[in-house]
C-alpha cells in the first residue's frame, strides 16, 4: 500500500520534534550523515508509533540527496520535507559550513521540488544568525536566491578570503536559506506545493550545547538570559510553528521565514543585547 512520504534530513532534536508533530500516518525517511543519529531518532520515533526508516545521507552531496529521495519514493509520493540538517560555527570549518548549510540546502530544496506532491509542504531550518548580519546588496541577495546550485560556491563574496570566520559563513548560509526558500516557493508553487523557513533562536539541542561549551559560550548564555523571553527555546516550540506552516491552516503562507528567537534579535538591534551595550 502506498503511503505519503516525509523526508527528514538532519536527525536532531528540531527535526524530530517537527516530524513527530506532522508525520503521523506517513512513511518517514530519517536521513543523517551520521547513521547512528538517524538510527537513534528513527528508533525513538518507531517506539512512539511512527513508521520510520533510517538512511545514511550527506546533505553536501547531490547524489546522496537524490538517493534518499529515490528510497522514499519506493513507498509513495513525497508529501513533506523537513531540512533540519546543519553544522554550527563551533562544529565545522568555513568551507564545510558553506557546503552543507548553504549549498546542500539549496540542492535539497531543488531536488525535492522536482518531485513534491500536489498539496505538499516543506520546511527549511535557518537561524536567527541570518538576521544578525548587515544587509547584503540587492545583487548579492538575488545571487543567493537564484544562482544555479552548482555555481553557488563560486560566487565572489562566498570565497574564503571574503569570509571572516565560521560565524560569518554560518550567517551567510542562513541568509541564503531565506532567499532560496523564496525562490523555491515559486517553483514549488507550480506543483501546488509550499515551502517555508523557520529561523530559530537558541534552542536547547546537542548542537546548541556544543555552542554553550564552545569559544562563544558566554555570548550565547548572555543572549538567552537577556532576551525578552529570558530563556532558550525548545524544539517543540519550533514544531508549533511548523504545524501551522505545513498544515492546511498555513495554505496562504509560502516563501516566508519565521523568526522564533524569544526576541533576541529585537533586543540585539533595539534593546540590551545591542553590541555597544555589552
Ligand atoms: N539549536 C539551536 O540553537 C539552533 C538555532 C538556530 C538554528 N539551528 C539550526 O537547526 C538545524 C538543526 O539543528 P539542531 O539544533 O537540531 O542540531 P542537532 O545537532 O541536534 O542536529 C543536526 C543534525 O544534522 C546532521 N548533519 C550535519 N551535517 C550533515 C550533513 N552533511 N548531512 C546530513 N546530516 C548532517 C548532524 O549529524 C545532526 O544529527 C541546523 O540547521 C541548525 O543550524 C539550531
Amino acid at each position: 500500500m502506498s503511503k505519503n512520504v516525509m523526508l527528514l534530513t538532519g536527525a536532531g532534536q528540531i527535526g524530530m520534534a517537527i516530524a513527530r508533530r506532522m508525520g503521523y500516518g506517513m512513511k518517514i525517511m530519517v536521513g543523517d550523515k551520521n547513521l547512528a543519529n538517524a538510527e537513534a531518532i528513527s528508533e525513538t520515533m518507531k517506539n512512539s508509533g511512527f513508521d520510520t526508516e533510517a538512511v545514511e545521507m550527506d546533505l553536501s552531496s547531490r547524489e546522496s540527496i537524490v538517493g534518499m529521495i529515490r528510497k522514499g519514493q519506493q513507498y509513495g509520493e513525497i508529501k513533506m520535507l523537513i531540512n533540519a540538517a546543519g553544522m554550527s560555527p563551533s562544529q565545522a570549518s568555513v568551507e564545510a559550513i558553506l557546503k552543507v548549510d548553504l549549498y546542500g540546502s539549496a540542492v535539497l530544496m531543488e531536488e525535492a521540488g522536482k518531485v513534491i506532491a500536489e498539496g505538499g509542504s516543506g520546511i527549511q531550518i535557518s537561524s536567527q544568525s541570518g538576521f544578525r548580519m548587515p544587509a547584503l546588496t540587492p545583487e548579492q541577495d538575488r545571487a543567493l536566491a537564484m544562482t544555479p546550485a552548482e555555481e553557488l560556491l563560486s560566487l565572489d563574496f562566498l570565497q574564503p578570503e571574503n569570509i571572516k570566520d565560521t560565524l560569518h559563513a554560518y550567517q551567510l548560509s542562513k541568509r541564503a536559506n531565506e532567499k532560496r526558500v523564496m525562490y523555491e516557493a515559486v517553483r514549488w508553487g507550480e506543483r501546488g506545493a509550499r515551502i517555508n523557513d523557520i529561523a530559530p533562536g537558541i534552542i536547547v539541542t546537542p548542537l546548541a550545547i556544543d555552542e554553550f561549551n564552545g569559544i562563544r559560550g558566554e555570548f550565547y548564555k548572555n543572549m538567552f538570559a537577556k532576551c525578552p523571553a529570558g530563556r532558550p527555546g525548545t524544539a517543540d516550540e519550533m514544531a508549533n510553528i511548523a504545524e501551522l506552516l505545513m498544515s492546511e491552516r498555513g495554505a496562504f503562507i509560502t516563501g516566508s521565514t519565521f523568526l522564533a528567537d524569544g526576541g533576541a534579535t529585537a533586543s540585539y538591534y533595539y534593546g540590551s543585547l545591542q553590541p555597544e551595550k555589552q
